[in-house]
């Protein structure tokens, strides 16, 4: 690997993210912020079901925050990125050590959340893209789209059977992807005790299923028509 001058302050953190320990430490660090953002996010959609003005005032509410918004997207992209550039770094060096005994063994001993991390990540990535595009700048929902209305473009996008049920796929496999995630991030940040194994895998399990439940509800209820 080709070796890049970094200045003396960053020498020791830019050291310790070249082992693998070090990887796994930035996406489980990583991995927790963006947990943190999807069930805040989460708790604060869920007002879908509460009708259109308190939807729209916690809109209103999140957007009257100014510069400390724009801080927060800043660090949840650079959290996105990170965590998307550590996980291709990781992916290159377990597919470059002895590929076939890894395919042999992942196949066999790892549940199918954990397979489907490769995967359902990138798809979860494409999602993101499009639902800012859709609900955050409107392109995706083209003329429907009404800047600061967010209890209607809700309600016009999840109309679209299409556009829905992608949102549940996306958002079936976003609660896998959390699920294995939060499990791994314990065992990466250190906090595994075989007394604690099954309370963690509980926390996780629980996490990924309410994120799963909470997502799929909204959807669920517009394609139906309980919410319109
Ligand atoms: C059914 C599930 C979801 C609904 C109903 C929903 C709804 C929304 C809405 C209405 C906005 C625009 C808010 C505004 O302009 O004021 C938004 C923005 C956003 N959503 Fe979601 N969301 C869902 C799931 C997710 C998931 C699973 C993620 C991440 C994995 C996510 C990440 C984001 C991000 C990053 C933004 C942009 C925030 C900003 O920069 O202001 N959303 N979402």
């Amino acid at each position: 690997m080709s070796s890049v001058a970094v200045p003396g302050g960053l020498q020791r953190p830019a050291t310790f993210y070249q082992s693998v320990v070090g990887k796994k430490v930035v996406m489980a660090a990583t991995g927790f912020v963006l947990c943190g953002f999807i069930m805040g996010h989460m708790i604060g959609n869920l007002q879908l079901f509460q009708g259109a003005e308190k939807l729209n005032h916690y809109a209103e509410l999140l957007q009257s925050l100014g510069g400390a918004l724009w801080l927060i997207r800043g660090v949840l992209l650079g959290c996105v990125l990170l965590h998307i550039f550590s996980a291709y770094q990781l992916w290159r060096i377990k597919a470059e050590a002895r590929p076939e005994a890894y395919v042999r063994k992942a196949t066999i001993a790892t549940s199918y959340a954990a397979r489907t991390m490769i995967w359902s990540g990138p798809i979860v990535g494409a999602f993101l893209v499009y639902h800012i595009l859709h609900f955050t700048t409107g392109q995706a929902l083209g003329s429907a789209f009404i800047k600061g209305d967010v209890y209607h473009n809700v309600i016009a996008g999840f109309s679209n059977p299409a556009a829905a049920l992608f949102y549940i796929v996306a958002n079936v496999l976003l609660a896998m992807h959390l699920y294995h995630g939060v499990w791994s991030m314990f065992q990466s940040l250190g906090v595994n005790h075989p007394r604690y194994t099954p309370i963690l895998k509980t926390v996780a399990k629980i996490y990924g299923w309410a994120i799963g439940i909470g997502n799929v509800a909204m959807p669920l209820a517009v394609l139906t028509q309980v919410v319109k």
